[in-house]
């Protein structure tokens, strides 16, 4: 069975009170509960001809991390957690960082090396791989976002997630045929990713054509994820057949 990870990335968006409005979108959050919870319990989808199983990973900004948590509890969702980033420290004097030991208090997932990162932070290969080696070392799944197949993928990652940057809140995705030949030319070339995902205007329209592909497990949504609305027709229309 194939396995869809269908990430939520918020980015910088959201305050408690609009991240609040987010779990009370009834409609929505029923869905989450009745369909995927099913999908999850029985390992079967309800819909038979979708032989997928879904993973959904919401990544709001640190500061919504506890609320987020909370929400996921009292409403028994069937949503992981996931930061967008994560310390290339660990524990210590780094005013304003959040280490992977901090993070692993609330999910099990990290986004790191994220385009946006890399061009307004200056984010490095190099300070990207130790990023890497402290979350693994705290046993959170990186979710490693490269720009192309020519970006290096440190070890141990699993995840990977093709977001061309030209495709990234522009309303201009990849096609799902070109997203297919570098997520197939990325596990080919490093041997320790067994997921790829593509990213960059991901919609409701388009996700069938990106997760029909051998080679693609899934999507990382940006600005699509912040309207419950949006996320669940994306969850809804991004079966396997
Ligand atoms: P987008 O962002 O869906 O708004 O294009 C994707 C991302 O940057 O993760």
């Amino acid at each position: 069975m194939k396995k869809i990870f269908i990430v939520a990335n918020w980015k910088s968006n959201f305050t408690i009170a609009e991240a609040g409005k987010w779990f009370e979108e009834e409609a929505s959050i029923e869905f989450f509960i009745t369909h995927i919870m099913m999908l999850r319990q029985d390992n079967v989808t309800l819909d038979e001809s979708d032989p997928a199983i879904k993973e959904i990973i919401v990544c709001p900004p640190f500061t919504l991390l506890t609320i987020v948590q909370n929400y996921i509890l009292e409403k028994d969702l069937p949503f992981e957690l996931g930061a967008q980033n994560v310390s290339p420290f660990g524990a210590g004097a780094y005013t304003g960082e959040i280490n992977a030991k901090q993070i692993k208090d609330f999910g099990n997932y990290v986004i790191i090396g994220h385009s946006e990162r890399r061009i307004n932070l200056g984010e490095s290969d190099e300070i990207l791989e130790k990023k890497v080696k402290l979350a693994l070392a705290e046993d959170l799944t990186p979710i490693y976002c490269v720009q192309d197949e020519k970006t290096p993928v440190p070890n141990g990652v699993k995840i990977v997630a093709y977001e061309p940057p030209t495709a990234i809140g522009t309303g201009n995705p990849d096609t799902p045929e070109n997203a297919e030949n570098v997520a197939k030319t990325i596990k080919d070339t490093y041997h320790d990713v067994e997921f790829v995902l593509y990213g960059g205007s991901v919609n409701s329209e388009n996700v069938q054509g990106f997760v029909q592909m051998e080679n693609i497990n899934g999507v990382l949504i940006g600005g699509a994820s912040l309207d419950p609305v949006k996320f669940a027709a994306i969850i809804k229309n991004s079966s396997v057949q």
